[in-house]
């Protein structure tokens, strides 16, 4: 493989951390095909990132899970590296149908190594999760906590990375970045592209952002008697901007030998639910209201990373804070109340 990729191969490039993976990576002179279904995302978030780099991207619609469609691209394009973030990922839906996620995250991905395999191309960044830590019961949580997923979405995340270090114990000339990302919220500042989730976000900064632009009367906040200074549960977001800049950081860490590693991507700071309604009540102006309503089944009372690990080896720390989060988060929901299909 070349030392320096060139060519990316974006899985699930249309969706929301994806596409942001897109403006960097454009912004930065590489050539990017993106592979999107667009089970749950629109050409217009491909569009939209076009707009905001002006350079133009290779988008295919096809599945992961369809080795002639990986094979084509590999035909056609000299990917330097794959960036893999396609994937289902509703931990709630994942309970109610575990065999599509099983098929949609497991298979897709074995697809996809297949396919890269057969290429030659040995560079891949995972997008795993801070899910595969279960409930932690340390903070911070550092790489070498003890893993345990509870719940099927999770445990897709968990054996894809026992998966690629099986992989990598066998043929140590892959490249394999794996990244376990904490809390992602936020949007690209130009306020064009941002998290819209299909039907009732699952997901606390999106649910308050629709509160906020009024699609939605309240907030239900899931607990107020976790053992937690305000008594609601504590996590640890992340920009999706920062968050794709240490894909970049995990790229050019790949590049001076074949290796595996595996890395926390989180700010270490850990906020609680009504820290955030009220960062996000203060950089829009708008107030948010909520209800306390019973605790929601599987979730950890805090969650945040220890961080040190990226800093240390890629050179990688989060800049934003939770208010440039929240502002960036409100910039795109309000221009664009009904997200994509505006
Ligand atoms: P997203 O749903 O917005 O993006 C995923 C994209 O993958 C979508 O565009 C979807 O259409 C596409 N896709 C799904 N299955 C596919 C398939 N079989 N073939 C081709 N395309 C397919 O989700 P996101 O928030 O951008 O998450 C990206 C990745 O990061 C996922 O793997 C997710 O599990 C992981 N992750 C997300 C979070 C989070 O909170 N957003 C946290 C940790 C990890
Ligand atoms: C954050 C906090 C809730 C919604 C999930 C997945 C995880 C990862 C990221 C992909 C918690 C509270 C939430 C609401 C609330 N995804 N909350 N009212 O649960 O930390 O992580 O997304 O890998 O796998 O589990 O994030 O945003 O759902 O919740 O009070 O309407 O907000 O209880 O304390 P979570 P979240």
């Amino acid at each position: 493989m070349s030392t320096d990729p060139e060519t990316i191969l974006v899985t699930g490039g249309s969706g929301y951390i994806g596409s942001h993976m897109c403006v960097e990576l454009l912004s930065a002179g590489r050539q990017v095909v993106v592979l999107d279904n667009l089970s749950n995302s629109s050409m217009a978030s491909v569009e939209a990132v076009q707009r905001i780099t002006q350079k133009a991207l290779t988008f295919v619609q096809g599945d992961i899970r369809d080795s002639d469609c990986l094979a084509a691209i590999f035909a056609e394009h000299n990917i330097d590296a794959v960036m893999h973030f396609a994937g289902l990922k509703a931990v709630g839906e994942s309970t109610e149908v575990p065999v599509k996620y099983y098929d949609n995250n497991m298979n897709g991905t074995l697809r996809l190594v297949e396919a890269m395999h057969q290429a030659g191309c040995k560079t891949l960044v995972f997008s795993s999760s801070a899910t595969v830590y279960g409930l932690p019961e340390q903070m911070p949580i550092t790489e070498s906590a003890p893993t345990g997923a509870i719940n099927p979405y999770g445990r897709t995340k968990l054996m894809v990375e026992e998966v690629l270090q099986d992989l990598f114990a066998a043929d140590p000339t892959w490249r394999i970045s794996l990244l376990r990302y904490f809390n992602p919220v936020g949007a690209h500042a130009s306020g064009e592209i941002g998290e819209d989730p299909n039907d009732i976000p699952n997901n606390l900064m999106p649910f308050i952002s629709q509160v906020a632009v009024g699609r939605r009367e309240k907030l239900n906040v899931f607990g107020d008697d976790y053992p937690t200074p305000d008594g609601t549960g504590i996590r640890d977001y992340i920009h999706v901007v920062d968050l794709v800049r240490g894909h970049m950081k995990a790229l050019e860490f790949l590049r001076d030998k074949p290796k595996l590693t595996v890395h926390n991507l989180g700010t270490g700071q850990g906020y609680s639910v009504l820290d955030a309604v009220r960062a996000f009540e203060q950089a829009s102006g708008v107030s948010i209201p909520f209800e306390i309503t019973d605790r929601r089944p599987g979730d950890a009372a805090v969650s945040y990373a220890d961080p040190s690990k990226a800093r240390d080896e890629l050179g990688w720390e989060a800049e934003y804070d939770l208010h440039r989060m929240c502002e960036d988060a409100w910039r795109w929901q309000s221009k664009y109340p009904q997200g994509f299909q505006e």
